[in-house]
C-alpha cells in the first residue's frame, strides 16, 4: 500500500517510523516533511495547508491511504477533501476537528453534556468583554476561539494584562478572525496530563498517558511554547483518575459529538488538569500532540497501521491497542531564542547508532547535509525500565548531538519523578 502523511514536523516522524513496521506498506510520502523525515520517507514539496495540491498529489500517485497529522488541514476539511475522492484517511472530517477549531463550540459541548471543565462566558464584543472583567475573580484565563498557533491562551494575573488581551486579540485582531469571539474562564489549578486516544466515534482508546513541558525554561519560567519535552506514562494519571477520565469525560465527549451529528475518528487529545474538584477538560485537539507523540508512539506495542485502518473503518472495537510497560522521555532540542526569534542554518551532526531515537522537527537538507531550519529542531526520545533511567538516556544522547546556538530544558520529567 502506499500511504502520504501530511505534516511536517516531530510528531509526523514518529508517525512515519512507526508505520514503516507494518509490512504492508510499500511507500511513504510525507507533504511537505522536512529534511530528517526525507530519511524514512518521499518528501514532496506540498504544504500541510495546501489542499487543492494535496488532493492532486494524491490522486495522481494512486494514494491508497492517508494520515493528516496537523489540526490546521484538519479544520480546514482535508479529510472531507480526501475522502470525495474515496481515499480512506486517519483523521476526523472539519465538522468534528472544530472540537480544536473553536474553543466557543467545545466549551458549549462540555456544558450542554455536563463534561467537567472550567467555568466560563463567551463574547463576541470587546466592549462587554472588558466591562466584564472589572469584576471577573483574577487571575483569568483569555482564550481566542479559533487557532492561533499553539498562541490563543493568556493567563493574566492582573485586570491590566487580562483587558490588553482582549484589546489585542478582538481589536488589534492579532490572531485575525480567530479573535472574533473569545472565551474568559475560571484559572484552575492542578497537575496537567495529556491523554491522547483512538476513537472511531464509538468506541474509545485511550494511550499511554503523558506530561508536557510547555514552558521555554528550565523549572516552567518563561514563555509558553509548542512543547520542549515530554514523559510517558504521567504518574498523576493513577488507575482512580483513569476510570474518572473514562466515565466523566472520554466516554461523555466521544457520545456528545455522535449525538451532535459530528462522530470524531482519528486521534482525540484530552488536555486534563487534576484539581481538587476532580479531573477537568482544559482542551481538546482534533490530532495527536508534538511532542506527546515522541513517548507515546515508541512504546505503542501492536501495529499503528492496523489501528489507524481500524479507526477508518469502524472496527476499533475488535483491535488490539497495547502499550509497554515501560517509561519513555523526550527532550526537545531547540535553537536559542525559541519561541521568539531564533538563527537557522548550522549543521546537525547525530551520531548514527542513535539516529533511530531522534524525530526530526526543523531541520533540512542543505548539499546532503542536515541543518536547522526551526525553533523546534530535534526531539530524543530515549525508552527505559523506569522514569530515571529514560531521562538520563534521553539526555545522554542530547549530549552527542551537535549543532551551533542548541538550547533544551535540563529538568524534563523532574516533576514527574517528584511525583511519583
Ligand atoms: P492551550 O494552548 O489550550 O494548550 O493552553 C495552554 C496552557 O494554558 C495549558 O496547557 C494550561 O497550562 C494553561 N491553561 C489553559 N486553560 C487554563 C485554565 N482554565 N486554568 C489554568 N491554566 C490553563
Ligand atoms: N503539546 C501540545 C500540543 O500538541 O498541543
Amino acid at each position: 500500500m502506499v500511504v502520504m502523511v501530511i505534516g511536517g514536523g516531530g510528531r509526523e516522524h514518529a508517525i512515519i517510523k512507526k508505520l514503516k513496521e507494518n509490512q504492508d506498506i510499500e511507500k511513504i510520502y510525507a507533504l511537505p516533511g522536512n529534511g530528517g523525515i526525507a530519511a524514512d520517507a518521499e518528501c514532496v514539496a506540498v504544504g500541510a495547508t495546501d489542499l487543492d495540491g494535496i488532493v492532486k498529489f494524491a490522486v495522481d500517485n494512486a494514494i491508497d491511504y492517508a494520515v493528516v497529522a496537523p489540526d490546521d488541514p484538519l479544520v480546514m476539511g482535508c479529510v472531507d477533501r480526501l475522502e470525495e475522492k474515496g481515499i480512506p484517511c486517519f483523521g476526523p472530517r472539519a465538522n468534528a476537528a472544530i472540537i480544536e477549531g473553536s474553543k466557543v463550540f467545545s466549551k458549549n459541548l462540555m456544558k450542554k453534556y455536563g463534561i467537567p471543565t472550567a467555568a466560563y462566558e463567551v463574547f463576541d464584543d470587546a466592549e462587554k468583554a472588558l466591562a466584564y472583567l472589572d469584576t471577573a475573580p483574577i487571575p483569568t484565563v483569555i482564550k481566542a476561539d479559533g487557532l492561533a498557533l499553539g498562541k490563543g491562551v493568556i493567563i493574566a494575573d492582573t485586570r491590566e494584562k487580562a483587558k490588553a488581551a482582549v484589546i489585542s486579540i478582538m481589536q488589534d485582531k492579532q490572531f485575525g478572525k480567530s479573535g472574533d469571539q473569545i472565551v474568559i474562564e475560571e484559572f484552575l489549578e492542578g497537575p496537567e496530563v495529556s491523554v491522547l486516544s483512538f476513537t472511531d466515534g464509538e468506541v474509545v482508546v485511550p494511550m499511554i498517558s503523558s506530561m508536557d513541558h510547555k514552558r521555554a525554561g528550565d523549572g516552567d519560567t518563561g514563555l509558553n511554547t509548542g512543547g520542549m519535552g515530554t514523559v510517558a506514562p504521567n504518574p498523576y494519571y493513577t488507575a482512580a483518575v483513569a476510570e474518572e477520565c473514562m466515565n466523566n469525560i472520554f466516554l461523555p465527549t466521544i457520545k456528545a459529538m455522535k449525538a451532535e451529528g459530528r462522530p470524531f475518528k482519528g486521534c482525540l487529545y484530552f488536555g486534563l488538569m487534576i484539581t481538587k474538584d476532580g479531573v477537568k477538560v482544559i482542551e481538546y485537539n482534533c490530532r495527536f500532540g508534538d511532542p506527546e507523540t515522541q513517548v507515546v508512539l515508541p512504546l505503542l506495542k501492536s501495529d499503528l497501521f492496523t489501528i489507524m485502518r481500524a479507526v477508518t473503518d469502524g472496527r476499533l472495537s475488535e483491535t488490539p491497542v497495547e502499550f509497554e510497560d515501560k517509561n519513555a522521555a523526550c527532550v526537545i532540542m531547540a535553537s536559542e531564542g525559541y519561541p521568539v526569534k531564533y538563527e537557522k542554518g548550522y549543521e546537525i551532526t547525530i551520531p548514527a547508532e542513535i539516529s533511530d531515537k531522534v524525530f526530526v522537527a526543523g531541520a533540512a537538507l542543505k548539499d546532503g547535509k542536515l541543518v536547522t531550519s526551526g525553533g523546534r529542531v530535534l526531539g530524543v526520545t530515549a525508552i527505559a525500565d523506569s522514569l530515571k533511567d529514560a531521562i538520563d538516556a534521553s539526555y545522554e544522547m542530547v549530549n552527542e548531538i551537535h549543532f551551533d546556538n542548541a538550547y533544551w530544558r535540563h529538568d524534563i520529567g523532574k516533576r514527574a519523578m517528584e511525583a511519583e
